[in-house]
């Protein structure tokens, strides 16, 4: 029986799975519903979100990763073995082959813990594979990786930002950044409460960032519904672009200063190739409107985007799981 191999980016909004020979089977969001003490999931992914601020007593809404570090281990597993048996028809999945995306800046014991994710779920494992996103991204993005003498990746996700160097295969430097869109979403909720005493849900918030943050100011206009605290009815308002703006503004400055103090950091050889490369943006955070450029402009260097930013880590995780051979260079065995 021929081995099941699969590549998994446990992101921490959306989970993406690659399958060997079949390609991405799952983008799903990182979101579990249990119920009773032993927690027993009920629902996962866009259906336990929908749960998520209506849920019973009896129930406990989790997104189990945070900041690229598992915060909730046991939840991370239910949510796993929920999601692998339904992958698996149903069936007992036995024997298969794990490539797991890291953080590559983060401890050797919260990467490790990536592992016991799927080394410690129903379907036990024959092999597990870590390996650190910023290679996975650079092999998703299609880039000579190993030929390469400079590659800039800047990964905007949900909660983090990983700003990594790539040079002959190697990762020369990786920073990771405590923001990406769960920050303009909370900002945003913040916002609106203090400011117009209204309460908005995290998924108003995240159609409202979708259509209204941009890293320019504009006047782009959407109708929001939530409760209105002093009447406690539910109620609608308006809210512009030019007001969300200046709540968001100084993180996409941090962003490209941090960059623009890595590229600095490099020896000539590896910035010129920067240069000539282009910074590379990934990672669905990358998607707001106007931050290409913003980029481009605070560091002097053109900035690529992609259509496949959210899932270039499980895309290169899959050309690595079809590649044993060149996957070996790059991973660690832990079973
Ligand atoms: N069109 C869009 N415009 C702006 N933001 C978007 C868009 N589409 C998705 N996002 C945001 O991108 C984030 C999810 O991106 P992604 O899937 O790359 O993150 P992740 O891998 O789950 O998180 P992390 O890498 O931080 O662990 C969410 O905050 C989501 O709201
Ligand atoms: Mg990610």
């Amino acid at each position: 029986m021929s081995q099941k191999t699969y590549g998994i980016d446990f992101g921490t909004s959306t989970i993406k799975v690659y399958k060997k020979g079949q390609g991405i089977i799952l983008l799903e969001r990182n979101v579990v519903a249990t119920v009773g003490k032993e927690k027993r999931p009920v629902a996962i992914g866009e259906k336990a979100y929908e749960m998520f601020e209506k849920e019973p007593p009896s129930m406990h809404v989790s997104f189990p990763l945070s900041h690229g570090v598992i915060a909730d281990m046991q939840d991370m597993i239910a949510l796993w073995n929920f999601m692998i048996s339904a992958l698996s028809g149903h069936r007992k999945l036995k024997g298969g082959k794990f490539y797991i995306a890291v953080p590559a800046d983060t401890t050797k014991v919260e990467k490790h813990a990536y592992s016991h994710i799927v080394s410690e779920g129903e379907c036990k494992p024959k092999n597990i594979f870590l390996i650190d996103k910023p290679i996975a991204d650079a092999y998703g993005l299609g880039l000579d990786v190993e030929r390469s003498q400079g590659i800039l990746i800047v990964n905007i996700g949900a909660d983090t930002t990983e700003i990594s160097i790539l040079s002959f295969g190697g990762i020369v430097v990786t920073k990771l950044l405590p923001y990406g869109g769960n920050y303009f979403d909370n900002q945003i909720i913040n916002y609106i409460r203090k400011r117009y005493n209204f309460i908005i849900g995290r998924r108003t918030a995240e159609v409202v960032k979708k259509t209204l943050v941009s890293a320019r100011p504009s006047d782009e206009e959407v109708r929001i519904t939530g409760r209105d605290i002093v009447r406690g009815l539910p109620g609608e308002m308006y809210m512009s672009s030019n007001e969300i703006y200046p709540l968001i503004e100084d993180i996409f400055h941090l962003i490209s200063s941090a960059t623009q103090s890595i590229i600095e950091r490099m020896p000539p050889e590896i910035s010129q190739e920067i240069v000539h490369n282009g910074i590379y943006l990934t990672g669905a955070s990358s998607w707001i409107k106007g931050l290409d450029t913003l980029i481009k402009n605070e560091t002097n260097i053109r900035t690529n985007t992609t259509v496949d930013a959210q899932v270039s880590v499980v895309k290169g995780l899959g050309f690595l799981a079809e590649r044993p051979k060149l996957a070996a260079a790059y991973v660690s065995q832990l079973k």
